[in-house]
């Protein structure tokens, strides 16, 4: 019979080993959004030399701007380069944010290895019958699925949302239960994009909400967290792209300090999307301005590629702790 996993045709891995793992280590897995050949390469070579496993990750915005197929072999791609660099890290190809079962399904069979479906923005029992769902077909391809509880403030592909929800305790066990998902995105006051707090100059941003992060554990003991909204907002690339005239006023992130807090906690999942964005921006920015005669994109694409690499070694050495562990 053929094997009902389509995503071990492409060398990838689901994420039940990782999280385990990671759980009982005291460490989160690094998942990192791409949507281009320079993202990827990026992540596949800092996580190849820093040996961490990853999840390379794609909201249903990318799939549409890299094309399905394209992504399908890229991720292909990924995996073979990572062996090829002499390494076997284990990779997850995830879907970020799917918002209906028909996206689900569509990744599942073109090799995705794990898909999130996000019904925070449902009422609570239509997003149990929806992630229930996706549960049952996912998993019948052994495919691990992430549902969400909680909504962050920020924009979520398509769903965007004024104001954060904090998750209810008192919803998760009932919802694990009855969904079968085998991760939980909650919200604890992350949230998408580059403006996370509005904070005055000089002024810290809110500590995020340990208090809450504490009781799911309690009522959910060894069950893997997701941390959305994750990024720092590297305050060095906010410069440089201000620098090199950009306008980004008052963008604020997560400090790494709360970050490593949270991974050695049962969050074993930590999702980047905007450092790798600020980080390209400003490299293209510095280079085109330094450099006006240019317009190779591989020098420029190049130099922002070598970024990259740099950002997803710190943070997988000094922020999500997953160097060394592959
Ligand atoms: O959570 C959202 C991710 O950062 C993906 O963003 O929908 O613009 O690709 P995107
Ligand atoms: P950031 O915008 O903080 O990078 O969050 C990304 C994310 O949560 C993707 O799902
Ligand atoms: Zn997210």
């Amino acid at each position: 019979m053929a094997d009902k996993a389509f995503y071990r045709a492409l060398g990838l891995v689901n994420t039940r080993d990782m999280f385990a793992r990671a759980m009982a280590d005291g460490y989160a897995i690094p998942a990192y959004n791409f949507n281009n050949l320079e993202q990827l390469q990026a992540i596949i070579q800092a996580c190849s030399e820093t040996a961490s496993p990853v999840i390379i990750q794609v909201s249903k915005g990318a799939r549409q701007y890299a094309n399905a197929t394209m992504l399908r072999h890229m991720a292909l791609g990924a995996v073979e380069m990572a062996r090829e660099q002499g390494s076997a890290i284990p990779v997850a190809l995830h879907l970020d944010h799917g918002d209906s079962f028909e996206l689900c399904q569509s990744c599942i069979e073109s090799g995705f290895s794990s898909v999130m479906i996000d019904g925070s923005h449902l009422p609570y029992d239509e997003n149990v019958a929806l992630t229930r769902r996706v549960v049952e077909f996912a998993h019948a391809h052994d495919v691990t699925v992430e549902g969400e509880l909680g909504v962050l403030a920020g924009i979520e592909d398509e769903v965007s949302a004024e104001h954060s929800t904090y998750t209810q305790p008192e919803e998760v066990e009932d919802f694990v239960t009855r969904t079968g998902v085998d991760s939980l995105a909650i919200s604890i006051g992350t949230s998408h994009g580059a403006y996370k707090f509005k904070v005055k100059p000089g002024q810290e941003p809110p500590p995020l909400r340990f208090d809450i992060l504490a009781e799911v554990e309690r009522r959910i003991p060894g069950f893997p967290i997701v941390l959305h909204g994750a990024s720092s907002v590297v305050p060095a690339y906010v410069d440089l792209i201000n620098r090199y005239g950009g306008r980004l006023e008052g963008a604020v992130g997560i400090s790494e300090e709360q970050l490593r807090r949270a991974a050695q906690s049962a969050v074993c999942k930590i999702n980047i999307d905007s450092d790798g964005r600020l980080a390209v921006t400003a490299k293209v920015r510095e280079y085109l301005a330094n450099h006006p005669e240019e317009f190779d994109p591989r020098k420029y694409l190049g130099a922002a590629r070598q970024e990259l690499v740099a950002l997803i070694r710190h943070k997988n050495t000094h922020v999500v702790g997953s160097a060394g562990r592959a």
